[in-house]
């Protein structure tokens, strides 16, 4: 059985271990000793972890059959590269080569991304390997890991230390931007973690409002249908799509964005070639909502509406502005943890979930700035009597 190491991005990685699990629910995702690092193994063709870490916004790079090196200093690294040998020599890849090195969580010392690249690059050319640095057909990942003092590598899936477009794209360049516009980065985590792999179903963004889940569902090729109560915001959410969908040169997308009530999925829900099984949302708390439900009526409205019209294998993400705490943990909080919500009751939002048909799988926390924070829920369909 293979067992791959996936590389994890800085921002949060207790979010990106859950997206990385969600995307690749046919695997098993160990944590190791550094929170950036993550084992996955079973079964896992190559093309199904390319396209988990194609469209991931926490995994940088996912390494195959990697080899983890405890690494003791800057002394112990021939014995690496004898190990980087063996490796090569049991995965052997056809077709010009590149190193890629970069370090997490700062730095081991006399231990450096470059010098590493260079000397491995030595050997894959000792062994016959034509280097391509520009265009090379396969690379070649090592991750320094200072926080574990662990050398990870192996032949490299994904985009490595650069940026993956996610991460780089700003809300506030769409041609629609408000500031309840979500960040694209966790904006795409959350389509990943209630929807899963690409081709399991639809993504729903109940309440749409710019457009933020709607066009990171659709950027990432599936169907996709946002709602939202008020027409300038369907407008703009439209204009948002057809821009970013645009941008990346994306003319068969499965995106679109309608005016309905998110308390009546059962009436306004269009006929989908796929079933629903990845719902977003981000309510209107504390803010101009639409129509003249108070905002826990509304939220349990929409999580009933959405539960009535979701498969049984649906998943659920819901974000909510809480007050601050701080740096985000390390791992998902317990719901017995004490969320102090900005607007309502954490208790009434658990008894909504409940009366409407979900059950709540885990919660994390995201530090957003010094006065606010936000939970972000993961629920699935409760199971029926
Ligand atoms: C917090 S905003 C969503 C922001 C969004 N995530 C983004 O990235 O721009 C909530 C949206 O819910 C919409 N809304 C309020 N009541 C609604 C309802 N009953 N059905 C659908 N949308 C509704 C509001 O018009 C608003 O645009």
């Amino acid at each position: 059985m293979a067992r791959h190491i996936a590389c994890l991005r800085g921002w949060h990685p207790a979010l990106a271990r859950a997206e990385i699990s969600a995307l690749l629910p046919q695997m098993s995702v160990t944590r190791l000793e550094g929170r950036r690092l993550v084992a996955l193994s079973g079964d896992g063709e190559e093309d199904v972890l390319v396209q988990a870490v194609n469209v991931s916004s926490g995994c940088q790079a996912i390494l195959c059959d990697a080899v983890l090196w405890p690494c003791k200093g800057e002394s112990d690294i021939e014995g690496l590269i004898v190990d980087v040998l063996g490796h090569l020599k049991q995965h052997p890849r056809e077709g010009s080569v590149a190193v890629r090195a970069w370090r997490h969580e700062g730095r081991i010392e006399g231990v450096g991304p470059s010098q590493l690249a260079q000397r491995i690059g030595g050997r894959l050319h000792d062994l016959g390997y034509s280097i391509d640095l520009d265009e090379p057909v396969h690379e070649f990942g090592v991750v320094i890991d200072a926080s574990s003092n662990t050398i990870a590598c192996g032949w490299m899936l994904g985009f490595g230390d650069e940026s993956d477009g996610v991460s780089s794209r700003k809300a506030a360049e769409r041609p629609f931007f408000k500031p309840v516009s979500l960040d694209p980065r966790l904006a795409r985590l959350a389509v990943n973690l209630a929807s899963g792999p690409i081709d399991n179903g639809a993504t729903v963004d109940l309440m749409t409002g710019t457009g933020g889940f709607l066009i990171e569902a659709a950027l990432s090729g599936r169907v996709a249908v946002g709602f939202d109560l008020d027409p300038v915001m369907v407008d703009g959410a439209n204009q948002n799509l057809t821009w970013a969908l645009e941008a990346e040169d994306m003319t068969d997308h499965r995106g679109q964005v309608m005016q309905g009530d998110a308390t009546q999925l059962e009436t306004c829900m269009p006929q989908l070639e796929v079933p629903l099984t990845g719902f977003v949302l981000d309510p209107p708390y504390g803010r101009n909502s639409q129509g003249s439900l108070a905002p826990m009526e509304l939220l349990e409205g929409v999580l009933n509406s959405a539960r009535s019209v979701a498969e049984r294998n649906a998943s659920l993400v819901l974000i909510l502005p809480i007050h601050p705490m701080g740096e985000h943990p390390d791992e998902s909080i317990a719901s017995t943890h004490e969320i102090s919500l900005l607007h309502g009751q954490w208790s009434d939002v658990e008894l909504s979930l409940r009366h409407s048909g979900w059950d709540v799988k885990a919660l994390w926390v995201e530090h957003v700035h010094a006065s606010l924070s936000r939970l972000i829920l993961h629920a699935t369909v409760a199971p029926q009597d």
